[in-house]
C-alpha cells in the first residue's frame, strides 16, 4: 500500500479532525501518502483531492468541524456518480479509502465497494451514536456535553419560574443523545422513539411533578421520537391538558454539531483513525472500525448500518428511577 485517500461526509463531528490527522500521522508512520478528498463523495466525483502531510493537520485536533469539509451528495447515490468517483480514485493511484462519516456514508460506500470492489474502510464519525459496531461514535461525546451545558442554563430559568420546558435534542432516528443528556442533565423525563409514552401518560407525569415538590421540569425529546417537533409536542400537551402548564420550548439544533471535541472524542477520534490505517494494512476492507468495550474491533460495514444498536435497559432504568416519579413496589 503506498497511497490512501480519506474523506469525511454526512453530518460533521466534533473529533473528525482529529481522526483526519490520526489517518495522516498513522499512514506516515507507514510509509503511506494520504490524499485528503473535500467535501465528502462529491469531492471524489469532481477531482477534489489534496496532498496531506503530517505538517498539514498540525494544530486541528482540538478543532470542530471538519477541515476536508462534508457534505451529502446526491450523485453518488448514481451509477454514473459512482464511476466518476471510481475513475478519480483509479487516476490518483489509490489503493484503499477511509470515509468518516454515519449512516448514509456508509450506505453509500457500500454501493461503491459492490460495483468495482474498492477496498473501503469506515469510521463512525456522527454524533448520533447509532452505528452497530462500536459502542461509541466520533462527536457523539462532545454533542452529549454540549446538550447538557444548555440544559443546565434552561434549568436556572426553569427554577425560577417554576416552568416547564420541553427541550429538543437531535440523533435523526435514535435517542441516545437524549437519553445521556437526560441523566446528565438531571431531566425528568426523555421522549425517544426507543420507548413509547402516550400523551396522557406524560401529561399525568407532569401533573405529578406539579403536585410533588419539584419547581421546575424538563422534558428531552429526541427529534425521532416520533410526535413531531418540540413545538408539535408542546401543542399537544397544551391542547390536551388545557392552560394548567406553564411550557416553553427549546430546540438545540446544530449547537450540538459544533465546538471543540471533547477528550474522550479526541482519543476516539486518534485510535479510530490509526485503527482504520492499520486495518487497511492488514488487508481489512469493507469493514468499520469501532470501540467495543474499550477494544478496537472491526466489524462488516453492512451491519454497522443494517442492525440497530439499542440503548441499555439500565440508562433507561436510571432514567425512571432518578426522576422520582416511580417508587419501588414494597
Ligand atoms: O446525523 C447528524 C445529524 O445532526 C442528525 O442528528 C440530524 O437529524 C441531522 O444530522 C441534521 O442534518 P442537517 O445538518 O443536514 O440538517
Amino acid at each position: 500500500m503506498k497511497r490512501l485517500a480519506v474523506l469525511t461526509s454526512g453530518g460533521d463531528a466534533p473529533g473528525m479532525n482529529a481522526c483526519i490527522r490520526a489517518v495522516v500521522r498513522g499512514a506516515a508512520y507507514h510509509g503511506i501518502e494520504v490524499m485528503g478528498i473535500r467535501r465528502g463523495y462529491s469531492g471524489l466525483i469532481l477531482g477534489d483531492g489534496i496532498p496531506l502531510t503530517s505538517s498539514t493537520v498540525s494544530n486541528i485536533i482540538q478543532r470542530g468541524g471538519t477541515i476536508l469539509k462534508s457534505a451529502r451528495s446526491p450523485e453518488f447515490r448514481t451509477v454514473e456518480g459512482r464511476q466518476k468517483a471510481h475513475d478519480y480514485l483509479t487516476s490518483l493511484a489509490v489503493d484503499g479509502l477511509i470515509v468518516i462519516g454515519g449512516n448514509g456514508t456508509f450506505k453509500g460506500a457500500l454501493q461503491f465497494v459492490d460495483e468495482f470492489s474498492f477496498p473501503v474502510i469506515g469510521v463512525p464519525g456522527t454524533i448520533d451514536n447509532d452505528l452497530f459496531g462500536t459502542d461509541y461514535t466520533i462527536g457523539y461525546d462532545t454533542a452529549v456535553n454540549t446538550a447538557v451545558e444548555a440544559i443546565d442554563k434552561i434549568r436556572d430559568t426553569a427554577d425560577s419560574h417554576e416552568r416547564i420546558f420541553l427541550i429538543e435534542v437531535m440523533g435523526r432516528d435514535s435517542g441516545y443523545i437524549a437519553v445521556q443528556s437526560g441523566i446528565a442533565g438531571g431531566a425528568e423525563r426523555v421522549l425517544i422513539p426507543e420507548t413509547g409514552v402516550s400523551a396522557t401518560e406524560l401529561i399525568a407525569g407532569l401533573q405529578q411533578g406539579r403536585n410533588g415538590s419539584q419547581s421546575s421540569v424538563i422534558l428531552v425529546l429526541a427529534e425521532g421520537e416520533g410526535r413531531g417537533t418540540a413545538t408539535v409536542v408542546a401543542e399537544q400537551i397544551k391542547k390536551q391538558s388545557g392552560t394548567e402548564f406553564d411550557l416553553r420550548v427549546t430546540t438545540l439544533g446544530h449547537i450540538q454539531r459544533g465546538g471543540a471535541p471533547s477528550a474522550g472524542d479526541r482519543i476516539l477520534a486518534s485510535r479510530l483513525g490509526l485503527g482504520a490505517v492499520e486495518g487497511l494494512l492488514k488487508g481489512k476492507k469493507n469493514v468499520m472500525v469501532g470501540v467495543v468495550n474499550n477494544l478496537l474491533v472491526y466489524s462488516d460495514l453492512y451491519e454497522a448500518v443494517s442492525r440497530s444498536k439499542p440503548i441499555s435497559e439500565e440508562l433507561l432504568r436510571l432514567v425512571t428511577i432518578l426522576n422520582g416519579s416511580e417508587s419501588h413496589p414494597h
